[in-house]
């Protein structure tokens, strides 16, 4: 790929992900996956995950490839869409892989006592990439979190896919006890100051709370609402060219705990 084109796709990219205000929505739904029956939901969700597949194409040019997963890659039409009228979903976040997620899933997959016989809650969860390392590294139980309802349709694709069971949760988590869960991932959710300052008291509060957190983060400014002092590097990994193309040269992502 020349450098001219990779700039091109590299601003057809940003426009999908960042064209509107960010997550308007918040349902209130909750939708449990068992293997076998995860895409037996609503007609909707039916007609979502058929646009999902119709436009993704399954990935594993990532840092987890032993995940695969429904994504946005060169190879498909969206990518090098330029007519906003023509991408059928909003703010598609589940549709790439984030750098800080991908450290997570990584990280979990390497570590799998991190997670063996716990309960997890993913929040952020996106393709649902890290709720499905979680599964595959023994966790008791796993729930999958997004407020978008496409991620939620494209999580129960990919758990598919990758033969795992996942709950899928739509409720907006933020500020709420999560008394089910000893562990909760958070792979780049702190993306964004205004978002990461909502998510910055509830960490805390969830850490007080006795909850193992794990952060992925390839080194995005809104980290700083986290003291470093309450940080423990775990892991730093080198991202595939793929993902610094898609995330403007971010070339490394790492796994903090929170303490
Ligand atoms: C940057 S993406 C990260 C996705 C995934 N964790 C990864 O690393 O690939 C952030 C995700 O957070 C979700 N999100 C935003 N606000 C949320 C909220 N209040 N609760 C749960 N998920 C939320 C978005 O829909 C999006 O899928």
């Amino acid at each position: 790929m020349n450098s001219r084109s990779a700039a091109g796709q590299l601003s057809t990219i940003s426009f999908i992900m960042f064209r509107t205000t960010l997550f308007p929505r918040t349902m209130l739904v909750a939708v449990s996956s068992t293997r076998g029956r995860m895409l037996c939901t609503t007609a909707k969700g039916s007609k979502l995950r058929h646009q999902i597949q119709q436009h993704t194409e399954v990935s594993r040019d990532h840092l987890t490839p032993e995940i695969a997963l429904h994504l946005i890659t060169p190879s498909c039409e969206l990518w090098k869409c330029k007519d906003q009228a023509q991408v059928p979903f909003s703010d598609p976040y589940w549709a790439f892989y984030w750098p800080g997620g991908q450290a997570v899933a990584r990280y979990l997959l390497d570590n799998p006592k991190t997670v063996c016989g716990f309960h997890v809650l993913d929040v952020g969860s996106g393709s649902g990439a890290c709720a499905i390392a979680a599964a595959k590294a023994g966790a008791q139980s796993v729930t999958a979190n997004d407020i978008d309802p496409v991620a939620g349709e494209a999580i129960l694709l990919n758990c598919s896919l990758n033969q795992v069971n996942v709950n899928v949760s739509l409720n907006d988590m933020i500020g709420k006890t999560c008394f089910e869960w000893d562990i909760i991932l958070l792979g780049d959710v702190l993306y964004d100051t205004e978002f990461a300052q909502r998510l910055q008291p509830w960490i805390k509060s969830l850490q007080n709370a006795g909850k193992t957190i794990f952060v992925g983060d390839p080194g995005r400014h809104a980290m700083n609402v986290i003291p470093e002092g309450n940080l423990q590097l775990l892991a730093t990994y080198s991202l595939p060219p793929q993902t610094n193309l898609e995330n403007r040269g971010f070339s490394t992502a790492f796994v903090w705990k929170i303490l």
